[in-house]
């Protein structure tokens, strides 16, 4: 099939990059000239696991495009998607939707022959009805459907959630729209994957109900973990033993500093500002945007009391910036309430990470960045790990008890077995478990 692609951010790359590799042909569409010059080049945008082989070996073959020109690329595309930023509304935590509507309407005028228009963006409930009506108002004569198809793909292993998804989900009123999307999809359905048809607003409420309910178990199990600590209990056993429940599932029950990203922060931001306008707030949403907000700052705290009360004239080694490993995103990252927090009470910080530290030089300041997590380890007092890199999974305790003056590690991803940390000279902290030597 012809497919456009309007947008090159995560989704829109990642998404039109495995559609090429499905075999269709698919054109990239962006107004930043740059960013096309450089993926013309070779060159990604993002740092994604096997992104830029794929983007090579589809442009290679013929299947993948970009361009900066939209009429060109979506010339002759059955389906064009809308897969531009739908970032917060400064100042009131809406979704703007100026970069969708702005779409919506140069689409208009350019369409020729029937089209489904498909929002892949994370959009508020309602948008594909204003995105019909835009273009429908722009160009009476249009023959097209609007459908949406929520992408639920995670940074770091986009392209695996792409091909091997837990489902499909496809919002359309009309038949036509949902078989063009069937057949779009239909090298999916040989692994059996689920297709979700549902009306459109029901598409776009999932997205939103599935990223707030993942987040909120996220909030739940970080209370559990406080509980544990407060109460002398294990909080991956009880995640383990609660997740064994097939009805709760093991997913997503690690304890840790916080969610961050592009999306947990902003879609139950943006729930919560759908549902008070529709007049049904969604109390436990609301309540897991306040506790994670707290959680954040409650770390610098829970830093400062394993450094013995104060981090005042302390050198803290932080392992890890990005929100999470594989990705160099720092959106909404635990490290950037972290590291300004532990600045503000006095201490100085040296900082690794494999991939953030471009991104983070950006936010942060006053961080000597290092080139590995041993260089980031020297002279310093003690050391927080913040993300879960692989590479900082087996580390040489010893050899880091060596390092730290204090030999105080903080270990706020709970990547070490006590097991492994007993016996070490090592004050270990983590989240939600006993002292490693209690
Ligand atoms: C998420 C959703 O998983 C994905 O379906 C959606 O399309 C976009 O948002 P992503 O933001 O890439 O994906 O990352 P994810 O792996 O879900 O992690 C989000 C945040 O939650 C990270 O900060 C991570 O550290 C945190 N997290 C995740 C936990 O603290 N504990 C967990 O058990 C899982």
């Amino acid at each position: 099939m012809r497919v456009a692609m309007i947008g090159t951010g995560y989704v829109g790359l990642v998404s039109g990059a495995c559609f090429a590799d499905f075999g269709h042909e698919v054109t990239c569409i962006d107004k930043d000239a740059g960013k096309i010059e450089a993926l013309k080049a070779g060159r990604m945008p993002i740092y994604e696991p096997g992104l830029d082989a794929l983007v090579a070996a589809n442009v290679e073959a013929g299947r993948l495009s970009f361009t900066t020109d939209t009429a060109a690329g979506i010339r002759d595309a059955e389906i064009v998607f809308i897969a531009v930023g739908t970032p917060t509304r400064r100042g009131d935590g809406h979704a703007d939707l100026s970069y969708v509507h702005a779409a919506a309407e140069e689409v208009a005028g350019l369409i020729a022959g029937y089209t489904v228009i498909v929002t892949k963006s994370t959009v508020p409930v309602g948008t594909g009805d204003e995105v019909e009506a835009i273009i429908a108002r722009a160009n009476p004569r249009a023959q097209f459907d609007v459908a949406s198809n929520p992408e639920f793909l995670r940074e770091g292993a986009a392209i695996e959630d792409f091909k091997r998804p837990d489902r499909i989900v496809v919002g359309a009123q009309s038949q036509r729209a949902v078989a063009a999307l069937r057949e779009l999809y239909r090298p999916l359905f040989l692994n059996e994957t689920p297709m979700v048809v549902t009306d459109r607003r029901t598409a776009e409420l999932i997205k939103y109900a599935a990223n707030a309910f993942l987040a909120i178990k996220i909030g739940f199990i970080n209370e559990i973990a406080d509980l544990c600590d407060a109460v002398g209990a294990n909080v991956q056993q009880v995640a383990r033993g609660i997740g064994l429940d097939k009805r709760i599932g093991a997913k997503f029950l690690h304890a840790g500093p916080g969610y961050g990203g592009s999306c947990f922060p902003k879609d139950t931001l943006a729930l919560s500002k759908t549902a008070h306008r529709a007049g049904v707030p969604v109390t436990l949403v609301d309540a897991v945007i306040d506790a994670n907000a707290r959680r954040k700052a409650a770390m610098v705290d829970r830093i400062a009391a394993a450094a013995g009360g104060s981090v005042a004239g302390k050198v803290v080694a932080i392992l890890g910036l990005t929100f999470k490993p594989n990705t160099d995103d720092m959106r909404e990252a635990p490290s950037l309430v972290i590291v300004p927090g532990l600045q503000a009470m006095g201490a100085t910080i040296r900082a690794f990470d494999p991939q953030g530290m471009g991104e983070a030089a950006k936010c942060l300041t006053g961080v000597t960045y290092c080139d590995s997590a041993w260089h980031c380890l020297e002279g310093a007092d003690m050391a927080v790990i913040l993300t879960e890199w692989d590479q900082f999974r087996a580390l040489d305790l010893d050899r880091i008890a060596g390092l730290l003056k204090d030999r105080v590690l903080v270990d706020l991803r709970n990547i070490y077995a006590l097991s492994e940390v007993r016996g070490k000279p090592l004050d270990y902290h983590s989240l939600g478990r006993p002292p490693a030597d209690g």
